[in-house]
C-alpha cells in the first residue's frame, strides 16, 4: 500500500482543462459516475519520459465513454498534449498514468442526459523496472468464483468502471487466500483473463490465448503478440477451456501493470516460466524504452 494516501499528494492534476493542486482536485458525493458507475479510464505507463501507445490509450478513453452512451468533451490531441505537459510538470520520467472520465451531478436519476461530462489525469510515480529474475519464479493465481459477462449483458470492450467492481471482488478473494491474483473465465466457462491483465499460454514452442470477443484486448496484449510474430513464434487466438490447462507448460499476463509477468500455477494447474517468456518480459522491456533513450 502507498505509504500516502492518493487524495493526500502532491503534485497537479489536469481537471476539466486545467492543472490544479492534486489535492483540490475534488468531486461531491452525489456524483452520477459514483453512483452508477457512468465512468470510464485509462491505466497508461511513461517509460523515460514518453508514456506508451498513448494514442491508442487516449483513443480507447473515447471509444469507452461511446460505448457508454457518452463523448469525451476533450479531443485525443487536446488529451495527449495535457498528458505530457502533466508529466513534465510532475517531474516524472517513469509513472503511472490515470485519465477517468464520469458523468457530474446536474441529474442524479438513473436517467443523467444533461450531465457534464468531467475528465481528470493524473499522474504518479512508478518504477519501470523489475529484475527478470525475480518475476522468471512467477505469481500465483486462483480461478474466480464470477465470470466475465456475455457482451449483450455489459459493454465489455469499454474499459468501464463497473466492469471491474467483478475484478476487485475476485482479486480479494484471491488475496485472503494468498494468492496474488484470479483467472476469471467467461460467462461460457471458456478461459477469459486476470483481474487486470489478459492471459497467455505456451505449447510445443506455440502461444494460444483467449479471443478478446467479451473481455478488454489490451493494448500490451496486441503489442505481446506482435512482438512473438516478430520472432516468429505462432500465436494461436481461441477459445480455451479450463480442461486444457494441464497441457500447457508456461503461462503468462499481459497488461499495462503487469508488463509480461509469468505465472506459476493456476489453481491446482503448474507452469514453468521458461525460455519464451524471458524473451517476452526483454522484447516488451525494450519495445516500451523510447528509442531516444534506447540510443544514448
Ligand atoms: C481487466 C483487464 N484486462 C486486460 C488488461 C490489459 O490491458 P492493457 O494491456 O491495455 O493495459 C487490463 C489492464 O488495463 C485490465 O484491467
Amino acid at each position: 500500500m502507498s505509504a500516502i494516501p492518493f487524495d493526500q499528494m502532491d503534485g497537479q492534476i489536469w481537471f476539466n482543462g486545467e492543472f490544479v493542486r492534486w489535492q483540490d482536485a475534488k468531486i461531491h458525493v452525489l456524483t452520477h459516475g459514483l453512483h452508477y458507475a457512468s465512468c470510464v479510464f485509462e491505466g497508461e505507463r511513461a517509460y523515460g519520459g514518453e508514456v506508451f501507445k498513448l494514442r491508442e490509450h487516449t483513443e480507447r478513453l473515447i471509444e469507452s465513454g461511446r460505448l457508454l452512451g457518452f463523448t469525451v468533451p476533450y479531443s485525443a490531441d487536446e488529451i495527449d498534449t495535457a498528458t505530457r505537459e502533466l508529466l513534465v510538470r510532475q517531474g516524472l520520467t517513469d509513472a503511472y498514468v490515470r485519465p477517468v472520465a464520469w458523468r457530474g451531478s446536474e441529474m442524479m436519476g438513473v436517467s443523467a442526459q444533461s450531465n457534464r461530462i468531467n475528465v481528470a489525469i493524473a499522474i504518479w510515480q512508478w518504477p519501470s523496472y523489475f529484475a527478470p529474475e525475480q518475476k522468471m519464479k512467477g505469481i500465483r493465481l486462483d480461478l474466480a468464483e464470477y465470470r466475465r459477462p456475455d457482451p449483450r449483458t455489459a459493454p465489455s470492450k469499454s474499459k468501464a468502471a463497473g466492469l471491474y467492481m467483478i475484478c476487485t471482488i475476485s482479486k480479494h478473494a484471491a488475496e485472503a487466500k494468498g494468492y496474488a491474483d484470479a483467472l476469471m473465465l467467461d460467462w461460457r466457462g471458456q478461459v477469459a483473463e486476470a483481474t487486470g491483465a489478459n492471459v497467455f499460454f505456451v505449447k510445443d514452442g506455440a502461444i494460444h490465448t483467449p479471443k478478446p470477443d467479451c473481455f478488454l484486448d489490451g493494448i500490451t496484449r496486441r503489442t505481446v503478440i506482435d512482438l512473438a510474430r516478430r520472432r516468429g513464434v505462432e500465436v494461436i487466438e481461441r477459445a480455451i477451456l479450463p480442461e486444457e490447462l494441464s497441457g500447457f507448460r508456461e503461462c503468462f499476463l499481459t497488461g499495462t501493470a503487469a508488463e509480461v509477468t509469468p505465472v506459476s500455477e493456476i489453481a491446482d494447474w503448474r507452469f514453468t516460466p521458461s525460455e519464451l517468456s524471458r524473451r517476452l518480459i526483454d522484447d516488451y522491456a525494450a519495445e516500451v524504452t523510447p528509442k531516444r533513450a534506447a540510443a544514448e
